[in-house]
Parts: structure tokens; C-alpha cells; sequence
């Protein structure tokens, strides 16, 4: 695993460098004029995934439409929430253990980066409650969104010298690099507009994920709390819960069966869930279902594995999962 000399100031300075001058506008970059073309899908699907047997060509892509709005409604408010705790997370911890401006430099701009994904990624949420009808609130209010409870304990931890937000935001940018890698497969067949959110998204995330993995080596480097094993373990736990209660809005979506096809075709798709116990589709979401497995396990990436080896941390005692087929809808 690639560690960073975060007090090397040339190489940072480097790092900013590189990083500023390929950084995108996501205004200017992205089409964001172009209609969503609603007859595709948004991320391709594992056909053979147990939770979705024997759907028909308009389910397909309706659970692919609807995945891909939850995946940009998660990565929307997860990287708002990082954003919202720059203060407690990031700026107290610089300010108690100095490292350089630099360094300090290469966090403003990676804050500033994650608070244009999250514009957009939320901009693409607006355009899709638009083009089917909605207001923007009557789509959202069945997508994620963020839980202050959930922020709380982020800061709190932060304060006790955790850095649980820390790997939160380096197995997100894991899931979300993922996520680009299997929509790149098939991006003939996908919805355009989508296609070029998550491909900026992505080229930004290559460049600036190191400074997650710096920030755990700036914690590291204070020494060992007693409890600084657990930082991972309460990330992945409060993900995992926070991860089924978002999901579980999805249930009350039929309500919107007489506003578009697109809900009417999902609604019919959740009569047919209705006949399994919770038990079996918390273990389809979180072992058989692409997107909502990275989503729920932050430990099923190779660098995170491997972080927490450098690191040293307790992960949620999930059982290996099955390899996914992937093709599109
Ligand atoms: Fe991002
Ligand atoms: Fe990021």
C-alpha cells in the first residue's frame, strides 16, 4: 500500500500542483444541457442477482435508474457531510498538529473539490425529479440523505483523536473510483449525462485520494489511543446502519405510482420483494447486490484492506461475498 512523507514540501507542493491545474469545472465540463435520455440505464446490473430473478426489460431498467439515483444521492450527501465537518475534522487537527501550509493547502483544495461532486452529483438528482415530473423534494424525500445524529458522533470521535471520518472518506472514494471502473465497461449503453458526471467525478478522485490516506498517517503518527483500533469498525458501523435506513425509504416509493411509469414499474417491483423476510433482503443488499454491497461493506475494497493492515483496525465480521456478473440492462 502506498504511504505518503507528509512532511515532505516539495512533493506536496507538487501533489497541489498537479491537482489544480487538471481541476475540473464541472460546470463547463459536463453537458449538463442535454436531456437525460430516460431509456437507459444508469449503472449496468448483475442479471443474475437473486434480489431482481426474473424481471422484465422495463424492471431492469428502472432498478438501474433507481440504484444509480441512490448511488448519487449517497455520494451527494456523503461528501457534503465530510465538507460540513472540515472544522472539527480537518482544521482542529491541523491546527493542533502542524504540518504545513502546503498540506494545508492540498486539504482546501481537496474540500473544495468534494463540494463541487456533491453540487453535482445533486444537480443530476434534480434534473432526473424534473424530467419525470417531480419537484426535485417529492424524488429526493426517497433518496439518501444525511443523518445529523450520524455527524455528531463524527465530530465527537475527531475530538477523542479518531479518525473515523477518515476512513469513511477514503473507502467511499474507493467505492466511488468502482463504481466509474464498471459503468466504463459498458458506456455505449448507459445514460450519457450520468456517464460524464461520474467520469469527472472519477478523474478527481484518482488525483485527490491520497490525502485521505495522509490524513489517517497524520493521526497515526500522534501515537495510539487506546481505542484507535475501533476508528474503522465505528465508520463501518455507523455506515451500515445509516446505509438500511436510507435504503428502507425506498419501501414508501408506490406513493408516487400515479406520477410517472418509472414509479409504477418500481412499485410493482417492491409488491414482488414484499414476499421475502427482512432477514433475506438485508443479506441480498448487502452480499448479492452491486452498488448497495460497496455501499453498506467499506471494508470490501483491496486498499482498504490494506489500510487497515498498514493502520492496524476492527472491521464488521461480514463473510466473503460472491464475485458479481455485471452487463447492462
Ligand atoms: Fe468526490
Ligand atoms: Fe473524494
Amino acid at each position: 500500500m502506498k504511504t505518503y512523507d507528509i512532511y515532505d514540501e516539495e512533493r506536496i507542493a507538487r501533489m497541489l500542483h498537479v491537482q489544480e491545474a487538471n481541476s475540473l469545472d464541472f460546470n463547463s465540463s459536463i453537458p449538463w444541457t442535454t436531456a437525460i435520455d430516460l431509456s437507459k440505464p444508469l449503472l449496468p446490473l448483475d442479471t443474475e442477482s437473486l434480489l431482481f430473478p426474473e424481471t422484465t426489460e422495463a424492471e431492469r431498467l428502472a432498478i438501474s435508474q433507481i440504484m444509480g439515483l441512490v448511488v448519487a444521492a449517497s455520494i451527494s450527501q456523503l461528501e457534503s457531510v465530510a465538507v460540513s465537518l472540515q472544522g472539527p475534522t480537518w482544521d482542529k487537527v491541523l491546527k493542533k498538529h502542524p504540518v504545513g501550509p502546503e498540506f494545508r493547502s492540498l486539504g482546501e483544495h481537496f474540500y473544495a473539490d468534494e463540494a463541487k461532486h456533491s453540487l453535482a452529483f445533486d444537480r443530476y438528482v434534480a434534473i432526473f425529479a424534473r424530467e419525470i415530473g417531480l419537484e426535485t423534494g417529492e424524488l429526493k424525500a426517497f433518496l439518501p440523505s444525511s443523518n445529523s445524529m450520524i455527524r455528531k458522533i463524527y465530530a465527537l470521535n475527531s475530538r477523542l483523536g479518531g479518525a473515523a471520518i477518515w476512513w469513511l472518506i477514503a473507502a467511499l472514494e474507493e467505492e466511488s473510483i468502482e463504481i466509474y471502473k464498471r459503468m466504463r465497461s459498458s458506456n455505449e449503453a448507459l445514460e450519457p449525462l450520468y456517464l460524464a458526471l461520474h467520469r469527472a467525478h472519477f478523474e478527481e478522485e484518482i488525483r485527490h485520494k491520497s490525502y485521505a490516506v495522509m490524513m489517517l498517517q497524520l493521526h497515526q503518527a500522534q501515537g495510539t489511543r487506546p481505542f484507535s483500533k475501533f476508528d474503522f469498525l465505528l465508520s463501518e458501523t455507523l455506515n451500515f446502519l445509516w446505509s438500511f435506513q436510507q435504503l428502507a425509504k425506498l419501501r414508501g416509493i408506490g406513493a408516487l405510482r400515479n406520477r410517472h411509469q418509472f414509479f409504477e414499474t418500481i412499485s410493482g417491483l417492491c409488491e414482488k420483494f414484499k414476499g421475502q423476510n427482512t432477514l433475506q433482503m438485508m443479506s441480498a443488499l448487502c452480499y448479492r447486490t452491486p452498488y448497495t454491497r460497496g455501499m453498506i461493506q467499506l471494508s470490501q475494497h483491496r486498499e482498504v484492506q490494506e489500510l487497515l493492515k498498514e493502520f492496524g483496525g476492527y472491521r464488521l465480521p461480514f463473510a466473503a461475498a460472491n464475485e458479481e456478473k455485471l452487463c447492462t440492462v
